[in-house]
């Protein structure tokens, strides 16, 4: 069985990687009459984008190093940090990871300082465009910014298993001194506390460097800055399985201290800080959930395990609906389509998140859905599916869409219909002022949030608002207020059900 998934993988990389002829993409779409117009120029925005920035993969990856995080990140569970992760010539690496209790990483609760040694390996089968890596610890150590952060954390380590074997680490009763180090993980390596934390760092074993140019004048495209891209394995939605996963996606790239992208007013203050002064970002004014109007990815996404994508987002204000394209590919520059997702619904009015501080909940139906094909894999995939399970069977052709809510979505595809999504928003503006749209991270083991528990606890990459002219937002800035947000919060976004594995697990059926 799992021979013939990886076989399926193999399969659907290599047909798909090969279009066998030329689609017209603009094919079926004239029943949108706001699409036609608005679509195009979100595209044309996002292209121009991409192409002037001539992104291109580092092949082999070099490590050699100093990589910082942009921004406060968030990982499920969830956990607010900043990285700052040291590649040396011979191998070895120091990295930093700056723990925060709150979401903007203004109040940090303790430090981490990561040692050890990486070799790459080979390319990855199952992430196009990644590299797999080997990496070893040799010590990790933690240190406390606060009384209460101590306390919690050893109180934390105590409650699980593995807490009993290291109680030595920390004695009882023992006050906080501000720079004192703990080893968790010694050289010696005969005592390891770290899951206890939940940390591991398998983020090392899958890795791929991106460089872009950054234009200095947007206008007269004059000049352009080199940035550097690092993008580390992804951390599992399940905080159970987050020690044995092997990452298959990537998180929020870091970017390299000597070429990172201008202005980052946190990229100085990450790069300055060490175990002892953990970095303190800028204050940023909260936003409130002013959903209305046009989003688009600012660059190819990836998700466990193979699917290359990107999204494009209409939410109306006036009837709280919204709309959806899923743009998928086969490759990781996103320039080989194999399928689109349009889908639509409606969605309820926002609240904050209690479990995710800065995050607004939201929920999400997805009543209607329109599939189109955009090669041949796809199409003979779709052609052969079972009858009612996905639109009309044996009518498919390339770059046509067919509705499939009357079959009650897509069985092929993963599409579900209606179907609930609980969400995770957030809305945060770049260092250009652009604003920034978060929607929640998918289970990695490819379901749907579709219940209260697999609500999110973090974030995919940030869509990128389109069509408005830049800074319109900016009179919106208000300070923080919960009661204030939650009635302005009016919109919400969707996710759409699309599994790789049911996908796969079709192609396998069909074929076999
Ligand atoms: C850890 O738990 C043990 C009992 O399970 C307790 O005696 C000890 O005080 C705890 N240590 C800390 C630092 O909380
Ligand atoms: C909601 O309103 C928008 C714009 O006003 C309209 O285009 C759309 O069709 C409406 N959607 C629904 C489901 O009523
Ligand atoms: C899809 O099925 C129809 C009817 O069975 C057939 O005529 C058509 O050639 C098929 N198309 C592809 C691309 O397989």
């Amino acid at each position: 069985m799992l021979r013939s998934w990886w076989l399926g993988v193999l399969f659907l990389a290599f047909a798909s990687g090969k279009r066998l002829w030329d689609v017209p993409r603009s094919h079926a779409k004239e029943q949108r009459p706001e699409k036609l117009w608005w679509e195009p120029q979100c595209q044309y925005q996002l292209r121009h984008l991409q192409d002037g920035a001539r992104i291109s993969a580092v092949l082999p990856p070099r490590l050699e190093g100093h990589w910082i995080s942009t921004g406060c990140e968030v990982r499920p569970g969830p956990e607010f940090l900043t990285r700052s992760y040291m590649f040396f010539a011979n191998r070895l690496f120091k990295a930093y990871q700056f723990y925060y209790r709150d979401p903007s990483c203004r109040e940090p609760t303790y430090s981490l300082v990561i040692k050890g040694k990486i070799r790459l390996r080979q390319a990855s089968w199952i992430t196009l465009g990644a590299t797999e890596a080997d990496y070893h610890l040799h010590k990790v150590g933690i240190v406390f910014h606060s009384q209460r952060a101590m306390h919690d954390t050893v109180a934390r380590i105590n409650q699980t298993s593995s807490g009993m074997r290291c109680s030595g680490f920390l004695p009882a009763g023992r006050t906080w001194a501000p720079s004192a180090l703990y080893e968790l993980l010694s050289a010696k390596g005969e005592e390891d506390c770290t899951p206890g934390l939940g940390f591991a760092m398998h983020e090392l074993s899958l890795v791929r460097v991106e460089k872009y140019h950054q234009p200095l004048l947007l206008q007269h495209n004059q000049g352009s800055r080199q940035v550097e891209e690092l993008y580390l394995g992804d951390i599992h939605t399940e905080w159970s399985e987050r020690l044995h996963y092997r990452p298959t996606g990537y998180q929020r790239p870091l970017q390299n201290a000597m070429h990172h992208m201008h202005p980052c007013p946190a990229c100085g203050i990450i790069y300055r800080a060490d175990e002892h002064n953990p970095p303190v970002l800028p204050a940023r004014p909260e936003l409130p959930m002013l959903l209305n109007g046009h989003w688009i990815s600012s660059r190819c996404e990836v998700r466990p395990a193979v699917l290359f994508l990107t999204r494009y987002f209409i939410f109306h204000a006036n009837n709280r609906s919204w709309e959806g394209y899923y743009h998928h590919y086969s490759d990781p520059l996103c320039k080989q389509p194999t399928f689109t997702v349009y889908a639509s619904g409606h969605y309820s009015q926002g609240a904050p998140s209690l479990i995710v501080r800065g995050g607004t909940e939201l929920v999400f139906k997805v009543t209607h859905a329109q599939v189109t094909p955009m090669d041949q894999v796809t199409v003979s995939m779709l052609n052969s599916s079972d009858f009612g399970s996905c639109g009309e069977a044996g009518s498919w052709r390339i770059g046509q869409e067919l509705d499939v809510t009357h079959t009650n979505g897509c069985a092929a595809l993963g599409i579900e219909l209606p179907h609930t999504e609980y969400e995770l928003f957030r809305l945060e503006r770049d260092g250009k002022d652009r604003s920034l749209l978060f929607i929640g991270e998918r289970p990695t083991d490819g379901s749907s949030p579709n219940t209260l528990r697999k609500r999110p606890t973090s974030y995919q990459p940030p869509l990128l608002q389109c069509g408005e002219p830049l800074g319109t937002l900016a009179r919106h800035i208000m300070p923080h207020d919960p009661e204030r947000l939650s009635a302005q919060v009016n919109h919400g976004a969707p996710r759409i059900p699309v599994s790789l594995l049911v996908f796969l697990a079709t192609l396998l059926v069909n074929w076999d």
